[in-house]
């Protein structure tokens, strides 16, 4: 059958949309992937309706889009697939464990700002989703920057921050942390406050969780500078707050979205996720 090709329903007035038309677990051809990109680079979150998509399409999906990392974190590899990362909550018998396998995740952040070359594309495929709560939610960062006043984006215009995995993760909670060598394999990193997206030349801003201090600041001070433009940088018209469904995927732009989980029960609901992170570029 001749597909139609992709379709898009924007989800708010200002992020997000849901694409229609496409089965993901089929070859797609360039001219439907250049329309879906189109779509990433307009939309910066896309959703698609439930689908079945083995773990083998889900990565070769996100080689459309670039080099696809190999996470530091190897305890979450899954399915024989290193570009793939599972978080779930269910032990060996498939029974909700009560541990939530990353909370991380429940803080604003950006995928990979602790990284020299961070990341473009998130793709996660919901497996299994809680009846409530486990939700993830967007949040435009074009917007955040331009909401900005304008002595706002003069005292930040020339500053770096500097992005840590092991200060996110042990700052939230002590389990799980970084071993040694995955501390050595990932030092920390500074990045530009303020960047430019490489595809559509717009501003944005680029902290979230990862980011500790400011280059240059007294480390209280830049702490502060971060937690207050990360709080200024929510607000309800530039956030899109998805509630899933099982089998859902959902694509976003992390040099230009910021992101978090909600909670859930996870001692009586299940919720299993497989992600891939593609490799974007070097902030500027
Ligand atoms: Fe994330």
């Amino acid at each position: 059958m001749a597909s139609r090709g992709p379709r898009a329903l924007p989800l708010t007035p200002n992020l997000g949309a849901e694409i229609s038309g496409v089965e993901l677990s089929a070859e797609m051809d360039d001219a439907t992937f250049r329309k879906l990109y189109q779509a990433f680079l307009r939309y910066q979150v896309l959703l698609f309706p439930p689908q079945e998509l083995p773990p083998a399409r889900q990565v070769g999906f996100a080689r459309r889009f670039g080099e696809v990392q190999i996470h530091v974190m190897n305890q979450y590899h899954a399915d024989g697939y290193p570009e793939l990362y599972r978080l779930s909550n269910l032990d060996a018998s498939g029974k909700p464990s009560g541990n939530h396998p990353d909370k991380g995740t429940l803080a604003w952040h950006t995928d990979g700002s602790w990284q020299r070359v961070t990341g473009q594309a998130t793709i996660i495929y919901g497996e299994v989703m809680p009846a409530s709560g486990g939700e993830t939610h967007f949040c435009d960062m074009y917007g955040a920057y331009e909401r900005l006043d304008a002595s706002w984006k003069k005292r930040i215009a020339s500053l770096r921050a500097v992005h840590n995995l092991d200060f996110s993760r042990t700052r939230r909670h002590g389990e799980d942390p970084l071993t040694e060598a995955q501390r050595l394999a990932k030092p920390p990193v500074d990045h530009p406050v303020v960047r430019t997206h490489p595809e559509t030349g717009r501003k944005c801003l680029y902290l979230g969780d990862h980011a500790e201090y400011i280059l240059g600041m007294p480390y209280d001070e830049g702490r502060a500078m971060i937690e207050e433009l990360n709080a200024l940088a929510v607000h309800p018209d530039l956030t899109y707050e998805h509630r899933w469904k099982t089998g859902q995927l959902l694509v976003w732009d992390n040099r230009c979205v910021m992101h978090r989980a909600t909670g859930y029960d996870a001692a009586t609901q299940g919720r299993v996720i497989r992600r891939c992170t593609v490799l974007g570029e070097v902030p500027a």
